[in-house]
């Protein structure tokens, strides 16, 4: 109870709250001959961590003299990220999770036993529950909107929020964070200030913590009164966006367009990418196609290309892939990149062999002719030859016969 001095006085009221609302109950469930009581002196401590509260009991008195036993504890309690009901099993006595101190904070714990008389099976105690809703002070509406939190290339997070429907004049935001490797919560290292205020937060590096909860609060003050406080927890490394694509260089190849980029610069490492590649590729007809890529794990990648292409354009983002983290952001698309494909449209391509084609048969046509023609004509004179001699021949009979009694 000690660590609850340097808590502000509503937490402590919370704290003694609990304290006061412990059930004395006592299990009607006997194992042994013994009634198997839930824990007791059970106490919920904000060490204010933002949320990250401890519970802690002690063994229940029925439970004291006994040997051959095994006891535990099954902690049952609401996750209000996730809601749905969490559950765990200890032989300690203190269990710390977290919790949204925006809602009710709702446990349930009991008794397990254990031992050589219950011939090695389970007995379950009853189970107690425990609901604590925070009080809630500050001017109604003020609690800010909108808040999310974008890791840049791994290199700096920044979380950002609107302010709430109810603004009071002149009021002030803060914002404080926490992870388990702090001994206790700190202000915001660097706010992001708008014309209205500050709006964000930017935490370097440094500041941040992977793979643990990662607790935040946005509380403010003004001369109306305090606002009302926002709380989050999250993982950083689930809100990383990387930076975008850069040199991205498109070649042709045997009929084969193919892709190479560079992995984006920052500090995630090139294995927890993916990328996607969205091609829009324009045909003959002037009509658009459009693919998209999904889930590539290279730095390249390659396609045929589209007969009917006249132009490929290519653009490439990056998120960090399932391996790495359970979410994540895209990155903004890297510049497009295109590929102009020297095309022959197929109407003027079969212009071209009919051209040829009826040149051809044109030429050979007029051949052809001519040489019919000449040797018709070869043929028209040797018959006038042949006739002008038969008639000379016949001529020269004649008139012989006719001439010959002068001549006689
Ligand atoms: C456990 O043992 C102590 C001392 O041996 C005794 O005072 C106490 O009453 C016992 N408790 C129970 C629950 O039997
Ligand atoms: C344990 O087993 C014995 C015999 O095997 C039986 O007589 C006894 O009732 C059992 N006790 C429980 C708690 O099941
Ligand atoms: C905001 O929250 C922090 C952390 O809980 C606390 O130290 C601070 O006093 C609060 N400020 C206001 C104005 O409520």
């Amino acid at each position: 109870m000690l660590l609850l001095n340097k808590f502000p006085a509503w937490l402590s009221v919370f704290a003694l709250l609990l304290l006061t609302q412990e059930p004395v109950s006592t299990s009607e469930v006997t194992a042994c001959g013994l009634a198997v009581d839930p824990p007791a002196n059970i106490e919920i401590t904000d060490p204010g961590f933002l949320g990250y509260l401890s519970v802690h009991w002690t063994q229940p008195a029925s439970l004291q003299n006994l040997t051959g036993c095994t006891v535990r504890y099954q902690l049952r309690y609401y996750d209000t990220y996730e809601e749905r009901w969490r559950s765990v099993r200890t032989v300690k006595l203190t269990y710390a999770a977290q919790f949204d101190l925006e809602k009710p904070v709702k446990v349930r714990i009991l008794t397990v036993l254990k031992c050589a008389c219950t011939n090695g099976t389970e007995v379950q105690g009853e189970e107690n529950e425990w609901v604590y809703t925070p009080e809630t002070t500050g001017v109604a509406g003020s609690r800010i909107r909108d808040f999310h939190c974008v890791y840049y290339g791994k290199e700096y997070m920044e979380c950002t929020w609107e302010s709430g429907p109810v603004q009071p004049p002149n009021s002030q935001h803060y914002l404080y964070y926490w992870h388990r490797e702090m001994d206790e919560t700190k202000e915001c290292p660097e706010y992001i200030i708008l014309s209205e205020g500050r709006r964000g937060c930017r935490f370097p590096r440094e500041s941040l913590l992977e793979f643990s909860k990662f607790n935040l609060c946005v509380n403010g003050s003004s001369p109306a009164g305090s606002l009302k406080m926002a709380y989050f927890s999250i993982e950083v490394q689930n809100h990383v966006k990387p930076t975008v694509v850069s040199s991205v260089h498109v070649s042709e190849i045997d009929g084969e367009l193919k892709l190479d980029w560079s992995p984006p610069s920052g500090q995630v490492p090139e294995h927890c990418l993916e990328y996607e590649v969205e091609s829009s590729i324009t045909m003959e007809n002037g009509k658009e196609k459009q693919m998209v890529l999904q889930n590539l794990e290279d730095t390249s990648y390659g396609v045929p290309r589209e007969a009917e292409s006249q132009k490929t354009c290519f653009r490439i983002r990056s998120k960090v892939n399932m391996y790495c983290a359970d979410g994540g952001f895209w990155s903004d698309w890297s510049q497009t990149k295109y590929k102009e494909t020297q095309y022959i449209p197929k109407w003027t391509y079969l212009g071209l062999v009919g051209l040829v084609v009826i040149g051809i048969a044109g030429v050979i046509i007029l051949c052809l002719s001519l040489w019919i023609l000449k040797k018709i004509c070869i043929k028209k004179i040797n018959k006038k030859d042949a006739l002008y001699t038969l008639y000379k021949e016949k001529v020269n009979e004649t008139m012989l016969t006719i001439l010959s009694p002068i001549f006689k």
